[in-house]
């Protein structure tokens, strides 16, 4: 890569990918036999839970005139508008009925379809798969099939006689708007010097505790890791975790992969945190940030789950708040300076998507922005 004396500039092009897993409502909001609206990429969505149990999401518009289907009934299987009563398979969008024609018209009723999403619920979300818009069959077209199942969070067991049992854990998530554009959603979310101005807390560490740092790059698909390392020894969750384990024994590991997706993994001997964080576009000017993280560290401690809720509603919090006021800096749309080495995982985030477009435009496979492991230094 080409190193410049001046910053480079960049415009973010807060374009939304498609082809890619989202997700879409906390699995406790949605509840059985009812609709639920929600918006992604800018696609207005209504989704519910069928009898069942099971998840599902339709495109949030009737395909005969329009109206939105969440304002309609749903008897834990059928979709009905409420303008003319279409009727409509909740899971595959499939036409059931059309009350108004009458037994010599011949109309092929179940080849009609409302607008349906592979749907999935995991780890306490429900999941929409987002499929590229393809040639549009107005409402004669099946849906697309997701390619894989939907992202989950990384959960530790123990090896027990060649078999890894799944220890019990204790699962929570946090969730955000940010009238900010995906992109900015996530450089924020990448951005390792925002830090000590924007996160400060006396439980924490003070903007005077700035220091130098230096961690290994590697790239993985789609995206980029942290590499494994034993994490520095002056932050708070780190001196606790000597509790559990020698302090070269706790490792940490950072990973981001396209579109959205950052996981955190940290391990103590058989104890481990892992978290996904996910920022997702709602639409072009508007994303918004959940956390879901599983851990079986400290689940003995009364209240760790309130806790550890208490301490990233605090983060979260205070990354909404400064993209709050950040977006009002960039109504104007200016254009970006992003810096080495600080700005770095920035520019491999647009480097990967403006990449991942490439291939997908040539059918090729994708080129990946890094050829190696890189080293880079900042401090914070
Ligand atoms: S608009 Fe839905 S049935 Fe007519
Ligand atoms: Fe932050």
């Amino acid at each position: 890569m080409a190193e410049f004396d001046l910053p480079q500039r960049q415009a973010p092009d807060s374009l939304m990918l498609t082809g890619f897993w989202y997700r879409a409502l906390p699995a406790s909001r949605v509840h059985r036999n009812q609709l639920h609206k929600a918006m992604l990429l800018e696609i207005p969505l209504v989704i519910g839970r069928d009898r069942a149990g099971r998840p599902f999401a339709l495109r949030d518009a009737c395909p005969h005139r329009g109206m939105p289907l969440s304002g309609g009934q749903f008897d834990g299987e059928i979709v009905e508008c409420c303008y003319h009563g279409w009727k409509f398979d909740a899971h595959n969008g499939q036409c059931q009925l059309i009350p108004s024609l009458t037994v010599d018209q011949n109309l092929k009723v179940d080849r009609i379809y409302a607008g349906s999403y592979p749907c999935e619920e995991q780890d306490g979300f429900v999941w929409v798969y987002m499929p590229d818009p393809g040639p549009q069959g107005a409402g004669f077209s099946k849906r697309d099939e997701a390619p894989g199942p939907a992202p989950r969070i990384d959960k530790y067991g123990i090896e027990k006689s060649g078999e890894t049992l799944q220890d019990k854990y204790n699962l929570a998530y946090l969730t955000a708007e940010m009238p900010v554009s995906i992109d900015h959603g996530i450089i924020g979310l990448m951005d390792p010097a925002h830090g000590p101005f924007v996160h400060q807390a006396w439980w924490w560490r003070g903007r005077h505790s700035i220091h130098e740092k230096q961690k290994n790059f590697e790239p993985i698909p789609n995206g980029f890791r942290m590499s494994t390392h034993t994490p520095s020894s002056n932050s708070a969750p780190y001196k606790l975790l000597r509790i559990y384990a020698a302090a070269d024994s706790i490792t940490t590991t950072i990973d981001f992969a396209l579109p959205n997706l950052r996981r955190e993994t940290i391990r103590a001997g058989k104890y481990w945190f892992s978290s996904l964080t996910t920022v997702t576009p709602i639409t072009r000017n508007q994303c918004r940030i959940d956390v879901v993280a599983a851990w079986n560290i400290f689940r003995w401690l009364p209240f760790s789950t309130e806790l550890l809720k208490f301490v990233f509603a605090k983060f979260v919090e205070q990354d909404r708040r400064t993209m709050e006021l950040q977006s009002a800096g960039l109504k104007h749309n200016p254009h970006l300076m992003l810096i080495d080495d600080a700005d770095r995982p920035a520019k491999w985030y647009f480097q990967l998507k403006a990449a991942h477009l490439e291939a997908k435009r040539t059918g090729s496979e994708m080129k990946h922005p890094m050829s190696g492991p890189v080293t880079l230094k900042w401090r914070s």
